[in-house]
């Protein structure tokens, strides 16, 4: 099959099946292409939670999907590769983050998406990149557990008059983005604009002009006036920002930063994913009820 014949027949089944199709900023070209929507974790839970779809096809990562799944249980969320995981969200199983709320029980736990159900029903707060800092100035406590990502943890603490206790949790991929990697492309192009994921180090963090989840870093490129932009994130969200912007220029801060999870999906597996009505993704009602009273309290702050 040619991919036009692919892409006509995945717009037939999504109609047959009352099917939508949420991507992330971070997937293979052709898939974000044939989006429904298209967003960071934020804007995709938000979109999971709103769509009156019965099938929701999810592009991205196994949290993402989980998470569409606990707001709208009643709806059939498929991934076409079920097996594309987040290697930051399987740092925190739901035990040792309960002996960790044992060790520090006047803290306030929020718990960055990227992470499994189980941990997230141990949670009082969510939240994403794009609200961390609203998130943790919103909670009462003057102390916060966060996890897992510490880098993200640092960077809501930068902006909290609060006492943290950080899980030791990172993502792979943005650790390969170095701080040498923004010095040089600083001296190459001293006009360029440096964006950055949260998930970066702090001393990448530190050489950035704005930090930002990914489509806060989509919304920024179109308000700027800069030209040129080094982009300090996952190298997938390059093809969105040269699609919306061709006549800027974009650099990834690394070739290095690609998450081998995030092309899994491919336009054949969403297809197959239509036509079987497979991979289906599950949350035990428990859990997900627990699960999602955290999520909630994120979306009730913005
Ligand atoms: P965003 O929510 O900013 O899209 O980030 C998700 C993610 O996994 C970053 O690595
Ligand atoms: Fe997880 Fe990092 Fe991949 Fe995002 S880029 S999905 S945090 S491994």
């Amino acid at each position: 099959m040619s991919q036009n014949d692919i892409v006509r027949r995945i717009d037939e089944l999504k109609r047959e099946r009352n099917a939508v199709l949420l991507v992330h900023n971070y997937q293979r070209p052709e898939v974000q292409d044939i989006a429904d929507f298209l967003g960071d974790s934020l804007g995709l839970s938000r979109q999971a939670a709103a769509t009156d779809a019965n099938v929701i096809v999810f592009c991205g990562v196994h949290f993402m999907a989980e998470t569409a799944k606990i707001l709208s249980p009643e709806k059939t969320v498929l991934m076409p590769d079920i097996h594309a995981g987040c290697p930051m969200a399987n740092m925190v199983t739901a035990e040792p983050l309960a002996a960790m709320k044992r060790e520090h029980p006047d803290a306030t736990v929020v718990t960055y998406v990227n992470s499994s159900a189980a941990v997230k029903a141990q949670s009082d707060y969510c939240c994403t990149s794009a609200n961390a800092v609203s998130v943790v100035q919103a909670t009462r406590n003057s102390k916060v557990l966060f996890v897992p990502d510490r880098h993200l943890g640092e960077f809501a603490a930068e902006h909290c008059d609060k006492e943290f206790v950080f899980w030791e949790g990172f993502c792979p991929i943005h650790m390969k983005i170095l701080a040498e990697d923004i010095v040089r492309l600083r001296e190459q192009c001293p006009d360029a604009e440096v964006l950055v994921h949260p998930e970066c180090t702090a001393d990448v963090r530190a050489l950035a002009d704005h930090i930002l989840s990914t489509t806060g870093i989509c919304q920024r490129v179109q308000e700027s006036d800069a030209e040129t932009f080094v982009i300090g994130t996952e190298v997938g969200i390059l093809h969105r920002l040269r699609r919306e912007n061709p006549e800027k220029r974009f650099i990834p801060a690394s070739e290095r930063a690609v998450c081998p999870n995030m092309k899994l999906a491919t336009l054949e597996k969403v297809l197959w994913s239509l036509e079987d009505l497979a991979e289906e993704v599950q949350v035990e009602e428990d859990i997900r009820r627990r699960a999602k009273r955290a999520i909630d309290r994120m979306v009730a702050i913005g």
